[in-house]
């Protein structure tokens, strides 16, 4: 069975302007989908300009990490229907640091390193 989610996704392209704004999208989903599913979904079907990470899709690398609601999870793992029922039908996806963004939900690769760097000392 299908089901609708309105996610409203921080949009940002430092190389054009460091202002943000917000731009909402309409998806169906399934009792399988996983975040990053919608991900692919909006740029494949609907803006291919939305930018974001993903490499290894089994839950290891961090890449596809984004904050849903606050709430820093895993693209690749996060099921929709599960955040759903927690969080309703409307979501906030944007990068885990707004900060250190440099377009939409991906951050600053050098800010990556740094963080890995922290983590392994
Ligand atoms: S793509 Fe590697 S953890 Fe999600």
């Amino acid at each position: 069975m299908k089901n609708e989610i309105k996610l409203k996704i921080y949009r940002v392209n430092t190389e054009l302007s460091h202002s943000s704004h917000w731009n909402e999208f309409t998806l169906e989903y399934d009792a399988e989908s996983v975040l990053l599913d919608l991900l692919l979904k909006i740029f494949n079907e609907q803006d291919n300009t939305l930018a974001f990470d993903k490499n290894c899709r089994i839950g290891l690398c961090s890449s596809c990490r984004v904050k849903v609601n606050e709430k820093i999870i895993l693209a690749c793992s996060e099921n929709v229907a599960q955040f759903v029922a927690e969080l309703g039908d409307v979501i906030e996806v944007s990068p885990y640091n707004t900060l250190k963004a440099v377009r939409d939900l991906v951050v600053d690769p050098q800010f990556e390193s740094c963080t890995r760097i922290k983590v392994t000392l």
